[in-house]
């Protein structure tokens, strides 16, 4: 099986209507890469894995460090799908020139396909610069998390007509700068709905709508890895109990001395 190009995936989309919804989930790992990699078409190494592998607060201070290591794990298991990686908060936004060094780095330490990077005309500039130069640029519009210190939480956008025509005036920037597909975030669906018709490359929602040319989900909050997840998701497994089951089990046998059992045991020959 060839890997899937960005070329392609930005080609589900003609002349505004979708041939096939993209299916895209988070990866950070090898082994979650591998799982994963024949069912989507994108695998995104996304910031979130500050929260959900490092614990921190927020996305803010993930490194372009975790970023590349990550990516270059996710890129080692796979085969099949884009790989793309999140540019993390402070790696871009200062200039088109900081962006593009940090994005190359990011190509040439994981091989990854592409980047992904937040906000919307602001970041237009910079999406045509490193276009222009060889580097495939997701964007990300709506609830965009690394902007949470601004945003002040992580609530559903586009409520008010004027952050509505915003967001949306932000996806239209971004699609005309040359992002391949754009992530609507946390939007109300009438404004996904409009995003999706409005700009003629895939718009990928999450907490957006079933309308929009492709979906992604972290994929631990869809697994069932954490009790508190946004209304978005939908929990497709629930790996955190069976996790926890095991732990439990294996405890008690460690404590029982059950385990290791004779299958487990070397013996001289
Ligand atoms: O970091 C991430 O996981 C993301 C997706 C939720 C789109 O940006
Ligand atoms: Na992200």
């Amino acid at each position: 099986m060839k890997r899937l190009s960005v070329p392609a995936i930005r080609q589900r989309k003609v002349d505004g209507e979708t041939t096939q919804p993209i299916v895209m989930l988070t990866a950070y790992t090898a082994r979650q890469a591998q799982l994963l990699d024949a069912h989507c078409d994108i695998l995104l190494v996304g910031d979130s894995l500050g929260q959900v592998i490092y614990g921190l607060p927020s996305s803010v201070p993930v490194t372009l460090d975790m970023m590349a290591a990550h990516g270059a794990a996710v890129v080692r298991g796979s085969y099949h799908a884009v790989v793309i990686v999140d540019m993390p908060f402070g790696s871009y936004e200062a200039s088109p020139q900081a962006a593009f060094a940090a994005a190359a780095r990011l190509l040439k330490d994981t091989g990854c396909a592409g980047v992904k990077l937040e906000g919307g005309a602001a970041m237009a500039e910079t999406v045509a610069f490193l276009v222009a130069r060889g580097i495939p640029v997701m964007g990300h519009v709506g609830l965009t998390p690394q902007a949470v210190n601004v945003l002040g939480g992580y609530g559903a956008r586009g409520r008010s007509q004027a952050e509505a025509d915003k967001i949306l005036a932000d996806a239209r920037a971004l699609a005309d700068a040359g992002a391949f597909a754009i992530v609507a975030e946390g939007v109300v669906e009438p404004l996904a709905i409009a995003i999706t018709q409005a700009v003629l490359c895939p718009v990928i929602g999450i907490g957006g709508s079933a309308q929009c040319d492709g979906q992604v989900l972290v994929t631990e909050d869809m697994l069932g890895m954490f009790e508190r997840v946004p209304r978005f998701v939908k929990r497709y497994a629930e790996v955190a109990g069976t996790i926890e089951q095991a732990a439990a089990h294996y405890a008690q046998e460690v404590r029982d001395r059950a385990f290791p059992g004779p299958e487990q045991t070397y013996q001289p020959k």
